[in-house]
């Protein structure tokens, strides 16, 4: 019987047919069990022999069970996962990923070209005081120019100037209208020689396909002794070709008017259309006249730094010189991935930032 039972179990080709052979052998009914029960009518003598024989023979059985058992499940296993393989070179869609605002790259972007000619970064709060903003510039109380920038002004300035304990520089009044009173916190904060960029957040009660009220801007400074307007022409010059990544940028300085600076000048970059497309740089002559062919378009502010400035931060005006500049971000952006429509920067539309290649 132990014979035939084991050969039974090993023959069995899969798990119900071995619990079929389980059943038979040592079910209830099963064969072995009927054996066990014979023991009960044995005389003690014959029970002596006959008990240790059919208790070896039932765990040898059920050990062979238990053996084949294992080997059955493992190979049901192994078949289970060669079926179910997964084919890893199958494409797969992206999944969606971040991406980077036009506005932070280019500040990336101007921070690294700045890194390289020596500038460091510096910031300032986006919600100043009078004499941050205006005054240390030499924009006294009564200068027009307040009324020009479209101030926005924090009710907590106007309490205080009510109750009459407001104090210039230090009553947070309003959000900064440019970057220019980071100057002021550089120079105070700072000894010359002073060359820094403050990219950042500006605001002004303005609103149109070119105006948004909240923008952006970069300020630069440079404090130190014997500058010249060379120098800002050189640095902006390098700036702008690095920037659009062009050799044959062209740069016009018109005198200009800004409380803080002494001479001013505005600087327009030239642009020609090519393929009916406008192109920032290019062949001088077809700039000419603003003609059909090219003109210029102002991207940004700038001077050399007024005496008063420099005094009203508590330097010798005598011994240090510099200058400033101030650039819009946005304008900036439009310009290097021909974007038309400020406002677009600020809707927050996925689908404007993938047209224009910004998302993953
Ligand atoms: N702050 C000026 C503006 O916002 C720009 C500027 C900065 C001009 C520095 C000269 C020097 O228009």
């Amino acid at each position: 019987m132990r014979e035939q039972m084991l050969a039974a179990v090993a023959a069995s080709p899969g798990l119900d047919a071995l619990d079929v052979v389980r059943v038979d052998a040592l079910g209830k009914q099963g064969r072995i069990t009927q054996l066990l029960k014979t023991l009960g009518a044995m005389s003690p003598d014959q029970r002596q022999v006959e008990g240790p024989r059919i208790q070896g023979l039932r765990e040898a059985v059920a050990a062979a069970i238990a053996a084949r058992k294992d080997a059955l499940e493992a190979a049901a296993l192994n078949a289970r996962l060669a079926t179910e393989t997964l084919d890893m070179t199958l494409p797969v869609d992206a999944a969606p990923a971040g991406t980077i605002h036009p506005v932070s790259q280019v500040m990336d972007e101007l921070s690294e070209i700045f890194a390289d000619l020596g500038f460091a970064v510096a910031t300032g709060p986006e919600m100043e005081t009078d004499w941050h903003n205006f005054s240390a510039l030499n924009i006294p109380d009564t200068h027009p120019a307040r009324a020009m920038h479209d101030t926005f002004y924090l009710q907590q300035g106007v309490d205080a100037k009510a109750a009459g304990t407001a104090d210039e520089r230090t009553t947070v009044s309003l959000l900064r209208t440019h970057t220019s009173p980071v100057q002021i916190r550089t120079m105070l904060a700072n000894k010359p020689p002073i060359r820094i960029i403050a990219p950042g957040r500006t605001y002004r009660s303005d609103s149109d396909a070119t105006h948004t009220p909240m923008f952006h801007q970069v300020e630069g400074l440079v404090i130190d002794r014997g500058i010249t307007l060379g120098h800002l022409k050189w640095t902006l010059e390098t700036f702008l070709k690095a920037f659009f990544e062009r050799d044959d940028i062209v740069l016009r300085l018109r005198p200009s008017y800004f409380p803080f600076t002494e001479p001013s000048a505005e600087v327009d970059v030239g642009y020609t259309w090519t393929k009916g497309k406008r192109v920032i740089g290019g062949d001088p002559d077809k700039m000419r006249g603003d003609g059909p062919n090219g003109g210029w378009m102002e991207v940004l502010g700038s001077g050399m730094v007024h005496p008063k400035v420099i005094a009203a931060c508590g330097l010798d005006p005598a011994e240090w010189q510099g200058f400033a500049f101030g650039c819009g971000i946005d304008r900036l952006a439009m310009l290097k991935y021909g974007i038309d429509d400020l406002r677009a920067f600020f809707d927050g539309d996925i689908r404007w930032l993938k047209h224009y290649g910004f998302s993953a």
